[in-house]
């Protein structure tokens, strides 16, 4: 052997905290028992089981974008795999696509679509952390004729929505282009209507709104999508992302390549505790818990980054007062109270997430309480007890929506 067994190897439980970090950052989030057990099993990714299972989590993802859409797929990858796997599809040599970036993840898209070879015009709203206006959109779908507009629901990298999504994807549709949406950090904790507001390719990840693992996720192509990706000129450049390809597993449960059983079978569950839960329930539950803790915090002291009018619940965005080191905050809450939050893409912010599981009344007590404590151990005194007070009054006010 030239290469040697590498030295002081250890097992992995001794090298996860002894206890569990509560994951309440910008995602992953904690996951259900039922989807951590279905993440243990391996079965023939090609067997009649499976055929079962695909059939179903197609099924259950209709439900949750709100699509009669046939072309519903699992993506092996992280949620940025299917966003690859909406625009690739749409876009080549010739094409045009406008991207509205709002921070990161929504601009992340155009790398995505110059990638293959698509012409890419950006916009950015002026400023930081401000929503598209539909007169911004008016402005820039006028400069061109594009082919592909792209939009995120939910910008979790600072905490905004896009709260004119609907009327921005009308106005594309109408100037004929397909509109892909990203509702990675949304899908699940707010109203989201794929088939209603015309949308034309919606990606999600397993491991915000979904409860699931990450790695996992899935996309929806509209009839009108998947027509236009089917005339595509030549092959696909990327032979895994190729949505003919993969329609090959999805559609008719032949080979395209080993399917992440494990994780498919997660978010199956994560899909069934959704149904059975229903949407209307999930987003009350999101809101009224999001609400409360943003109520909290600001009654505790602290300042939130994102107006009212265009904040985000899924991802709750709070500023960083003057003095404070953010990354020793958050590690000495990690370190005392194993609750976990998270910081920003360079932007003096805290970001609470409030997706799925993370929303449970327990988990809201635990991580204001943490917070409170651990500016008050970087020398800042908050109101905790008020904060913890207000979030409480909140709660209590509409407990019957509140399924813990
Ligand atoms: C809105 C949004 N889009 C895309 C992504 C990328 O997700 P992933 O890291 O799973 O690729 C994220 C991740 O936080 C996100 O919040």
């Amino acid at each position: 052997m030239t290469v040697p067994i590498p030295e002081q190897l250890t097992p992995l439980q001794s090298i996860l905290p002894s206890e569990p970090l509560l994951l309440m950052g910008s995602g992953p989030v904690p996951i259900p028992q039922a989807v951590a057990r279905a993440n243990g099993e391996v079965i023939n990714h090609l067997g009649p089981t499976m055929d079962k299972i695909i059939h179903n989590v197609k099924r259950m993802a209709r439900y949750c974008f709100q699509t009669r859409a046939e072309k519903v797929f699992g993506v092996a990858g992280p949620s940025s795999a299917a966003m690859e796997m909406a625009v690739s599809n749409l876009l080549w040599p010739g094409r045009k696509a406008l991207i509205f970036k709002v921070g990161t993840f929504s601009g992340r898209f155009a790398d995505m679509a110059a990638g293959v070879g698509g012409e890419v015009d950006v916009f950015e709203p002026p400023g930081t952390a401000k929503p598209i206006t539909i007169e911004m959109a008016r402005e820039a779908l006028a400069r061109d004729r594009y082919d592909v507009v792209t939009m995120v629901q939910g910008e979790t990298s600072c905490g905004i929505k896009n709260v004119h999504l609907p009327e921005i994807v009308k106005m594309a549709k109408a100037q004929g282009a397909l509109v892909v949406v990203d509702a990675v950090c949304t899908l699940t904790t707010m109203p989201m209507y794929m088939d209603d507001w015309q949308i034309d390719a919606l990606v999600t990840g397993g491991q915000k709104g979904l409860s699931s693992i990450p790695g996992v996720s899935l996309i929806a192509f509209s009839d009108e999508a998947w027509n236009t990706l089917k005339q595509r000129p030549g092959d696909h450049p990327h032979w895994c992302f190729d949505a003919r390809r993969a329609w090959r597993f999805w559609g008719f449960q032949q080979y395209h390549y080993t399917a992440p059983v494990p994780g498919i079978l997660a978010i199956h569950e994560a899909l069934r505790l959704i149904c059975e839960e229903t949407l209307e329930k999930r987003f009350d539950r999101h809101q009224l818990s999001s609400t409360a803790l943003q109520a909290g915090i600001e009654a505790m002291g602290l300042e939130l980054y994102v107006p009212k009018e265009y904040r985000l619940n899924s991802v709750v965005a709070i500023k960083i007062p003057e003095g404070i080191d953010g990354l020793a905050l958050r590690q000495y809450m990690a370190d005392t109270f194993h609750v976990e939050i998270a910081g920003a893409f360079g932007l003096p912010i805290l970001r609470i997430g409030q997706m799925g599981e993370q929303c449970r009344s327990q988990n809201l007590f635990k991580v204001l309480y943490a917070l409170g404590m651990s500016f008050k151990h970087e020398g800042l005194n908050l109101k905790i007890s008020e904060g913890m007070a207000a979030m409480e009054e909140n709660l209590v006010r509409d407990a019957d929506h509140f399924v813990d």
